[in-house]
């Protein structure tokens, strides 16, 4: 069976209550839908040392890869904000090292509207080697 977009979106939107943000109050959500068919989720983790903090896209992405997902179907973005957020440089650059040009990166607004994008689209000429 393959996994709606819906169902990807009610995931990171569910992974928002784990939100650990105490510093920055602001509640980001991912899911990830592998391209073995499993959906991974995760949340931004802040820390008192705020450089530690890790937003809520890589762990998604890093939890897919540690289960061995090489490559990522879509990604969902989801936060409590009235528009679409879109993610850090750093997670473009994570995201381009396990996505192709069918990865769909699903930016998702607080009333449950999407758009859709590729990854190229949002990091042109990705550093890779
Ligand atoms: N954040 C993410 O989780 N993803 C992004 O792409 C941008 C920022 C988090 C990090 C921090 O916990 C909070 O949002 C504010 O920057």
């Amino acid at each position: 069976m393959s996994i709606k977009i819906d169902t990807l979106i009610i995931k990171s939107k569910d992974v928002l209550k784990n939100s650990y943000s105490k510093y920055s109050n602001f509640k980001v959500g991912a899911s990830v839908l592998g391209d073995n068919g499993k959906v991974y989720v995760g949340t931004n983790i802040e820390n008192s040392s705020y450089g530690l903090t890790i937003c809520a896209e890589r762990v998604a992405i890093f939890s897919a890869v540690s289960d061995g997902v090489k490559l990522i179907n879509k990604l969902v973005l989801t936060s409590e904000e009235d528009n679409y957020i879109t993610p850090c440089g750093a997670c473009r650059q994570v995201l381009s090292e396990f996505s192709n040009k069918y990865t769909e990166i699903i930016l998702v607004n607080k009333k449950g509207e999407f758009i859709i994008k590729t990854v190229e689209e949002l990091l042109p000429l990705a550093f890779k080697i």
